[in-house]
């Protein structure tokens, strides 16, 4: 029952030199201030095909926090192998500012893992990937 406005989906790495050299703009060239919620060329996970932008569809521009669909998605997205990438309060691991329109997939398990025990992905990546796989164990 909830409208959902795609906004960016797929990048590729000339579209994440656009995006970016934008934000850096808006900040009078102060990389520091863009770094904060825009990735550069070459980090966006947009660039990977996994992470999607949304917006309330009635709602464009207000705070999507503030939204209904926002609401729904927030407690249901991890059902279908989405989280909310860059949670609020997790900056210092995430590296980003709070981002509640940007969702990534990591498949149902993960997803699930990480809402119902409050953790990032960095985190998961940490306990679950790096150091589970052989590859990475120091002998
Ligand atoms: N806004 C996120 C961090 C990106 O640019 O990929
Ligand atoms: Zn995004």
């Amino acid at each position: 029952g909830y409208g959902f406005k795609l906004k960016s989906a797929y990048r590729s790495y000339d579209t994440q030199v656009t995006t970016y050299d934008y934000w850096v703009s808006t900040e009078n060239g102060n990389t520091k201030k863009a770094d904060n919620y825009s990735a550069r060329p070459g980090h966006s996970e947009h660039q990977t095909g996994y992470a999607f932008d949304i917006r309330d569809y009635n709602y464009e521009y207000e705070d999507y926090s503030k939204s209904k669909s926002f609401t729904w998605v927030s407690k249901n997205a991890h059902k279908y192998g989405f989280i909310i990438r860059f949670p609020k309060g997790k900056e210092h691991i995430t590296g980003y500012q709070y981002e509640p329109w940007h969702y990534r997939y990591c498949g149902i398990e993960c997803a699930t893992y990480i809402y119902e025990n409050d953790i990032t992905f960095e985190e998961y990546y940490e306990y679950f990937i790096k150091f589970n796989n052989p590859k990475n164990l120091k002998s």
